[in-house]
């Protein structure tokens, strides 16, 4: 296939976005608008200063602007205009369906009510279904850099908002917050009816990707590119079938990998894992879930229409939706790819 036509189909494609945290995509310009509208004080100029403070050198460097930049939301409406934004790019993209991170401890903290969080982000959830037709569910993270006191008290504060999040994952500083600190709040979780998530293997070593399976008992593993350091837990998660939710513009500006021609996404497709393509954080990343895979694509000959496909497949597979739902969208990506011809 030329590459227009990859293109097309990488655009065109229907797909599922299972790694974007809705704080990540808070672009500069509603970062300055929501901090007018509230009365914050930003410690940038303008917007160009702000994209300009964007270059990290590890994942510690992009979490303290991230943080900074959450401190602009403050209201149920500013949680719905974020998610309405990321749906506006999402539809977009072709998404079809949404498993959207969000990170309570980031303001809680601050005095925002949690129920201002959950209930604006799920506003657009239902807006984005109603108008779109996208999909989506929302999970809770804990902020693994935080204790796991503070952890079971979020959950507590988010139970009487129970029903609308579907699981919990576990995210920000990876060294040196092993999956295991958050043994108790997990297994909580698990009795809850929680699906369970975390990332590991992003920064941290491959062991934290076998204790998030054998402690957290998770479903799917955030990141995880690390796996390859392992080749029994590489063996071991194309066997379960355990999704990897990756993400490549992101490791890259985090240095995780130093080119997008070195990722081992490849290497994992091949290897037989549930690999997905996703944007986590795309204001600060460079771009969203089809601008991940175009430059992907672009810088890995060896991928083309065969594996473009296979990563949408995996994306319905490894979402938490009922079977006729994947089913249904598996149909309209092979139509879809039918038409293109690929
Ligand atoms: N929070 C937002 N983005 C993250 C990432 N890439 N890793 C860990 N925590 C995050
Ligand atoms: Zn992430």
């Amino acid at each position: 296939m030329n590459t227009p036509s990859l293109n097309a189909l990488l655009r065109r494609m229907p797909k599922a976005e299972l790694h974007l945290h809705i704080e990540g995509s808070l672009e500069p310009e509603l970062i300055f608008k929501l901090a007018a509208r509230n009365g914050v004080e930003l410690p940038y100029a303008s917007v160009e200063a702000l994209r300009a403070a964007y270059a990290f050198t590890d994942l510690q460097s992009f979490l303290d602007i991230y943080y900074a930049g959450a401190s602009v939301l403050l209201t149920e409406q500013d949680f719905f205009d974020l998610a309405w934004a990321y749906f506006e790019r999402a539809a977009a993209d072709n998404v079809v369906h949404a498993e959207i991170f969000f990170d309570p401890q980031t303001h809680t903290e601050r005095g925002v009510p949690i129920e201002a969080v959950i209930l604006g982000l799920d506003h657009a959830c239902r807006r984005a279904h109603a108008e779109f037709g996208i999909s989506s569910a929302l999970i809770l993270c804990f902020l693994r850099h935080l204790s796991e006191d503070a952890a079971l008290q979020t959950l507590e504060q988010a139970l009487p908002w129970r029903r609308h999040f579907i699981g919990v994952g576990l995210d920000s500083s990876e060294r040196g917050h092993p999956p295991e600190k958050f043994a108790r709040v997990f297994a909580r979780c698990r009795e809850l009816g929680l699906h369970l998530v975390a990332h590991a293997g992003e920064e941290g070593p491959a062991a934290y990707i076998e204790s998030a399976l054998d402690v957290l008992k998770v479903e799917r593993i955030d990141h995880g590119v690390r796996c390859t350091e392992d080749a029994a837990l590489v063996q071991r998660l194309a066997r379960e079938r355990v999704p990897l939710t990756v993400c490549p513009l992101s490791n890259v500006k985090l240095r995780v990998v130093e080119r997008l021609a070195d990722h081992n996404l490849p290497a994992l497709l091949d290897a037989g894992l549930c690999v997905t393509i996703n944007s986590d954080d795309p204001a600060y990343f460079g771009g969203y879930v089809v601008q991940n895979f175009l430059e992907t694509f672009a810088a890995l000959p060896q991928l083309g229409a065969a594996q473009a496909r296979q990563l949408a497949a995996n994306s319905f597979e490894a979402s938490f939706v009922p079977a006729e739902h994947k089913a249904r969208w598996r149909r309209e990506l092979d139509a879809v790819a039918e038409r293109l011809g690929a």
